[in-house]
C-alpha cells in the first residue's frame, strides 16, 4: 500500500513542541485504542468502521442487486453528513466531471431545497424513466427527520412512482434503525441499510452512508475501507512522534492558542475541492462549540476553509499571504495523476508564458505549488503539506480517516465533545416549529 505522507517542517513550530503537546493526546489515544475493542458501543464507534466485514458484505450484496437494474441515475438524497463525504469520495475518485464522461451510472445530489435544483434534477431523470431505464434513489437521513430531506425524497419519489409501476426496487434507505424514515422504509418494503446509532452523521462516510452510494458508481469501497484501517492503526499509535493525526493535531492547537483560527485546506487538485468541503464540516461541527466537556461556556472553535489550487491563488493568495496573521495553512497535493497531458512541444503559437513548451501538465502545477510555497516561507506564513500518492480509494481512505482521527485529537486538547451538534439541532427543530404554524 503507498501511503499518505506528511511534512511538518514549515509549520513555525519545533519539534520539541509538537512532540510535548502531542505527548498531551496519550490518554485520549488510549481512549481511541480501548474504543477498537467496543464494536459501536463508543462515542468513538466510526473508527471501527474500517472492521465491520458483515456491513461490507451487505452493503455489496446490495450495490449488486441495484447494478443488475442498470440505472442511468443514482439520485443520492441527503444533506450535510448523509451526502458530503459520498461527493468527496466520487469527485475525488472518478473526477468532478464524471457525469459528461458517459458513465455506466451518473450521479445526481439532492441535498437544499432549491426548487429550481432540484426541477432541473426531475428535468434529468424523466427523459431516462420515460425511456424505461431505472434511477435509483437513495434516501440518507440518520435522525429520518431532517426537512430537506424528506422534502426532497418525496417530490423525486413521486416522479419515479408517476414513470414505474414497481418503483420500489429502485429505493434504498439508509437511517438509524427505528427512525421515522427507517419504520416509513419497512412499510412501504424498500431496502434499507442502518448506520449504526453511535456513528455521526459528518463520521459517517465509511458506513453504508458513503459505501452504498459509492459501491454503486463502480468505486472500489474495499480499497476505500482498506485505506482507512491503515490510516486508524498509524494515528492511534502511541508513539507521537510517528502519529501524523497526533503531530498535526499538536501543530493547530498550538497556532489556534497563539491566535490563529482560519485553518486553510489549500488542495491543490481540482477533484479534491469536496473533500475540503467535506473537511470543513467534520471540523466546524465538531469543534464549534458553545460548552466545553465541563458545561463552561466557551465558544470555541477553528474557522476551516477551503481553497483550491491553482485557481484560488487568483482570488485570495494576496490576503494569505498580506493579510493578517490569522491564519494556518495546510498544503495537499497528489504524487500522481491519472492522466499526463502535455503542452505541445511544437504549436502554431508563439509561446506566451516561458519555460512552458512540452512541459506536462502537472509539471506547471508543481511549479505554482512550490512558487507558492516559497512565498509563504518568505512572509513567514506557517503551512504543513499532505502529500497524497493518487486519488485512489486506498488513498482518499487514508486521508478521509486521518483527518477524523485529527478533528477528535483536536477536540480533545480543546476540551470540546467532537461528537454530537447542539447547535444544528436547534435550526433544525425551528424550522419544523415554523412549518407546522403555516
Ligand atoms: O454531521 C451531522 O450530524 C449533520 O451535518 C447531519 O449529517 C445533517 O444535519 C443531516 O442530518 P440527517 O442525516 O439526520 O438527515
Amino acid at each position: 500500500m503507498k501511503n499518505v505522507e506528511f511534512a511538518f517542517e514549515n509549520c513555525l513550530i519545533s519539534s520539541e513542541k509538537i512532540v510535548e503537546t502531542a505527548k498531551k493526546l496519550l490518554p485520549e489515544i488510549e481512549n481511541c485504542v480501548q474504543a477498537t475493542s467496543k464494536g459501536y458501543d463508543d462515542d468513538k464507534a466510526c473508527i471501527n468502521l474500517p472492521d465491520d466485514k458483515g456491513m461490507l458484505k451487505k452493503v455489496k450484496e446490495l450495490v449488486q442487486e441495484k447494478k443488475r437494474l442498470n440505472p442511468e441515475y443514482l439520485v443520492v438524497v441527503g444533506i450535510g453528513g448523509s451526502n458530503l463525504g459520498t461527493v468527496a469520495v466520487q469527485e475525488a475518485v472518478l473526477g468532478k466531471l464524471h457525469n459528461q464522461l458517459n458513465p455506466a451510472t451518473k450521479v445526481l445530489y439532492a441535498d437544499t431545497v432549491d426548487t429550481d435544483y432540484i426541477n432541473s434534477i426531475v428535468k434529468l431523470i424523466e427523459p431516462a424513466l420515460k425511456k424505461g431505464r431505472n434511477v435509483v434513489i437513495n434516501c440518507i437521513s440518520k435522525s429520518g427527520t431532517t426537512t430537506e430531506t424528506a422534502v426532497n425524497f418525496e417530490v423525486l419519489i413521486d416522479v419515479v412512482r408517476k414513470h414505474k409501476r414497481d418503483y420500489k426496487k429502485c429505493v434504498v434507505i439508509t437511517s438509524d434503525k427505528d427512525s421515522k424514515l427507517w419504520k416509513l422504509g419497512q412499510k412501504e418494503g424498500f431496502d434499507a441499510l442502518e448506520i449504526p446509532e453511535k456513528v455521526g452523521g459528518r463520521y459517517s462516510v465509511l458506513s453504508p452512508v458513503g459505501l452504498f452510494p459509492l459501491g454503486l458508481l463502480g468505486i472500489n469501497i474495499d480499497e476505500l475501507v482498506a485505506g482507512a484501517k491503515s490510516a486508524r492503526d498509524t494515528c492511534i499509535g502511541d508513539d507521537v512522534e510517528r502519529n501524523p493525526a497526533a503531530e498535526s493535531a499538536s501543530i493547530q492547537f498550538q497556532h489556534f492558542k497563539q491566535g490563529v483560527n482560519v485553518f486553510d485546506l489549500f488542495l491543490f487538485s481540482n477533484d479534491l475541492e469536496s473533500v475540503g468541503k467535506w473537511n470543513r464540516q467534520l471540523v466546524a461541527e465538531s469543534l464549534g462549540k458553545e460548552l466545553n466537556r465541563k458545561g463552561e461556556k466557551v465558544n470555541s472553535g477553528l474557522t476551516p476553509t477551503v481553497s483550491v489550487g491553482s485557481t484560488d491563488l487568483h482570488s485570495i493568495a494576496q490576503l494569505y499571504l498580506g493579510g493578517p496573521f490569522d491564519k494556518f495553512t495546510t498544503f495537499v497535493s497528489v504524487k500522481n495523476d491519472f492522466s499526463s497531458l502535455k503542452v505541445p512541444k511544437t504549436g502554431d503559437y508563439d509561446e506566451l508564458v516561458a519555460g512552458i513548451r512540452g512541459k506536462s501538465l502537472k509539471t506547471v502545477m508543481d511549479a505554482i505549488l512550490e512558487g507558492t510555497k516559497a512565498a509563504f516561507r518568505e512572509r513567514v506564513r506557517p503551512y504543513s503539506e499532505i502529500v497524497l500518492p493518487d486519488k485512489s480509494e486506498c488513498s482518499v481512505g487514508q486521508f478521509l480517516q486521518f483527518k477524523m482521527l485529527e478533528t477528535i485529537y483536536m477536540g480533545y486538547l480543546l476540551g470540546v465533545n467532537s461528537f454530537g451538534q447542539p447547535s444544528v439541532e436547534s435550526y433544525k427543530k425551528e424550522t419544523r416549529r415554523i412549518l407546522s404554524q403555516n
